[in-house]
């Protein structure tokens, strides 16, 4: 099982590194954002008192209900300092899968997307009808044989696709969503003792998040054509490969090219002339950072404790790319 957590380094003064290790251990855990080389941490909120940002993470079901291969869970407890300090406008996100930063932001408005239709499909399903799921899930038994059984069907009603999809992602081999060429779920059995299979109020609290959202399955640049001045874009693509052995990656890289990833960077610099927000989350690779002439640049530090491999062990860097400052971070401008 991957846990993974995000470091919290030495910043600031003793105190400062005091309250954020207690914070922490509280509702609001600090990331630790590094810019290249330099280190930059983050500073706790400059609000005496609760914060919109703040407030928006607080409620502990604000979590995913599904298990995503490059998931930013980790990231959405520094969501607080993601979101830009003006914003107003509409949320987008156009590259959804498990809707970390989407559940954490808790924005008014937004919309989600994904390439992914079975996906899209199991959100619009739990947006439209939660408590067929959640009665469907909690008849669901954790074996094996009930396992293959359930992958090798293909209900039509809306709520029992969803149930399926939700049912194998908790019972599946690492909650990895892999399909074969005619796109069928393919992934084993997973060896977990006592998976949650049916987190009711997670369910509840994702149907009425989702209800203030539009739903889309489609590619990332058809999502955002509409995207107007104020509006707040995260993008979280599949990310490259080569700078890690990690199959997830190989395996997206399939599916999310090098042009791509170039394609992305031209919406982004499109959206930014906009006078959009736009904030993306990618592999910390020279190649992609050369992508964003103009951005600023973070460096995003976490742990990952991969089971009993003492070897996998270690801190793992990501960047962001934004166009906008995020709160008490500095930042480099990339040239
Ligand atoms: C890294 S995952 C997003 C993870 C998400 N931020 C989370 O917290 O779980 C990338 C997602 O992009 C989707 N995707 C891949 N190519 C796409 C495309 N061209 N347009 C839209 N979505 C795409 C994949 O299906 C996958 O769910």
């Amino acid at each position: 099982m991957v846990k993974r957590i995000v470091s919290l380094r030495s910043c600031g003064t003793r105190a400062e590194r005091r309250k954020l290790t207690q914070r922490r251990a509280g509702n609001w855990a600090p990331s630790v954002l590094k810019i290249k080389g330099n280190f930059v941490g983050i500073h706790p909120p400059s609000a005496g008192g609760k914060s919109v940002r703040q407030a928006a993470i607080e409620t502990p079901e604000a979590r995913p209900i599904l298990k995503w291969a490059g998931g930013k869970q980790w990231l959405a407890a520094a969501a607080p300092r993601l979101i830009p300090t003006k914003w107003q406008g509409r949320y987008y996100e156009p590259f959804l899968g498990g809707g970390a930063i989407f559940f954490a932001v808790n924005p008014k408005r937004a919309t989600l997307a994904d390439y992914n239709t079975e996906l899209v499909d199991a959100y619009k399903a739990l947006r439209e009808s939660p408590q067929k799921i959640v009665a469907q899930l909690r008849a669901y038994p954790h074996n094996k044989k009930f396992y293959y059984s359930l992958r090798g069907k293909s209900p039509r009603a809306p709520a029992m696709k969803a149930a399926r999809l939700l049912y194998l992602n908790r019972t599946c081999w690492n909650g990895l969503y892999r399909v074969n060429r005619k796109g069928a779920f393919n992934t084993p059995f997973g060896r977990y003792k006592n998976p949650t299979i049916c987190d009711s109020s997670r369910l509840q609290e994702a149907s009425k998040r989702l209800r203030r959202a539009t739903l889309l399955s489609r590619d990332f640049e058809k999502t955002v054509a509409r995207v107007k001045r104020g509006d707040f874009v995260y993008f979280d693509p599949p990310y490259i490969t080569g700078h890690t052995n990690n199959g997830f990656l190989k395996y997206n890289a399939k599916l999310f090219s090098w042009s791509d990833q170039e394609r992305l960077a031209r919406v982004a610099i499109r959206l930014n002339r906009r006078g959009a927000y736009v904030l993306i989350s990618n592999a910390n690779h020279p190649d992609v950072i050369d992508l964003y002439k103009g951005f600023s640049l973070y460096s995003v530090t976490r742990n990952s404790l991969l089971g009993s491999d003492k070897k996998s062990r270690g801190s793992i860097a990501e960047i962001l790319l934004s166009n906008y400052a995020l709160m008490g971070c500095k930042s480099e401008v990339i040239k």
